[in-house]
């Protein structure tokens, strides 16, 4: 493919191809290897049209540990401030012949319509409540080293369902892998048709987590809640927020993820985020550069491979 738009667009063996290149660069340390001339020669644009830590961060290092020349457009000082429309802004960067192109952005589909103007490969960086297939990939890398496999497994994913791209993705790569998924959380954040996905809906955390592998928390994503119920913090922790008392219904050997940003003492409680025997969250962060490595490795093979036959005109 030229680009990764999404999960829904991987067939199971293609997510596996991924994850293996992905451990390639992972060292015993869980560092990252550098592996400069992968992407030598070749430009990279990041475009963060909403705010990031990780997904920003990581990119850029991953661009950078593969060689190539990487360029993080500040979007706040741009010319999108003046009006310019996203598909204007993409065409001026097209301009400048970028090979990889990575946009986050507010918006479902903003990230698709932009990948039919250009003619680089684009990553989606995360695009409105549509998906986020990076993050889904590196939790997948994450919970496969955890527990050895990634099939056949329970994975609880618990919050704010409705709002979340994470778990689009997280549920398209979980069912394509054969693996049980269940939704924990209030109606209200539980997005309607969701039990026609092959997944199964639990309003109860308690009885939801029962027997569970993999816990998989979300923040409460207050900024897209435009006008709908906003519950009270408190009361959301008390009936949603992971403390030890409700993992003690998952698995014994149960792990604990988030993909951050994290907000502690509301979907999580704190001391059970930093608890190195249950939390794979620094992990996760840490598996997210090599996944990026690795997405970024494939697409710029294909890219090459188009060119060449563009070059021998036999396309
Ligand atoms: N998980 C994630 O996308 O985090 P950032 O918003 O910090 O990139």
């Amino acid at each position: 493919a030229r680009h990764l738009l999404g999960i829904e667009h991987l067939a199971p063996e293609e997510i596996r191809t991924l994850l293996d290149l992905a451990e390639t660069y992972v060292d015993l340390n869980r560092r990252t290897i550098k592996k400069t001339d992968v992407l030598a020669g070749m430009t990279q644009i990041n475009m963060f049209f909403e705010a990031s830590t990780r997904t920003q961060a990581s990119f850029e290092l991953a661009g950078k540990r593969l060689g190539a020349d990487v360029m993080n457009m500040a979007v706040a000082q741009s010319s999108v401030k003046k009006g310019e429309t996203l598909i204007d802004t993409a065409l001026t960067l097209n301009a400048m012949h970028p090979d990889l192109l990575v946009v986050r952005h507010g918006n479902s589909g903003a990230v698709d319509l932009l990948a039919q103007k250009v003619n680089c490969a684009v990553l989606n960086a995360g695009d409105g409540r549509h998906e986020h297939p990076t993050q889904a990939l590196l939790d997948a890398l994450t919970i496969r080293r955890a527990k050895g496999r990634l099939h056949r497994l329970t994975v609880a994913i618990c919050g704010d369902i409705a709002h979340s791209r994470v778990a689009r993705s997280n549920l398209l790569l979980l069912g394509k892998m054969e693996n049980r998924v269940r939704l924990i959380g209030p109606p209200t954040l539980m997005p309607s048709g969701v039990a026609d996905l092959g997944c199964e809906v639990y309003e109860d955390m308690r009885a939801g987590l029962e027997g569970a592998d993999v816990v998989m928390m979300l923040r409460l994503q207050k900024e897209r809640m435009d006008g709908g119920f906003i519950p009270s913090e408190r009361e959301y922790f008390h009936r949603y927020g992971l403390d030890a008392e409700k993992l003690a219904h998952a698995r014994d050997d149960a792990i604990v993820m988030h993909p951050g940003p994290m907000n502690r003492g509301v979907e999580i409680d704190g001391t059970l985020a930093d608890d190195i025997n249950r939390s794979v969250i620094q992990e996760q962060v840490e598996m997210g550069v090599a996944v990026r490595m690795a997405a970024m490795e494939l697409l710029a093979r294909n890219l090459k491979a188009e060119r060449g036959r563009e070059a021998a005109g036999v396309m």
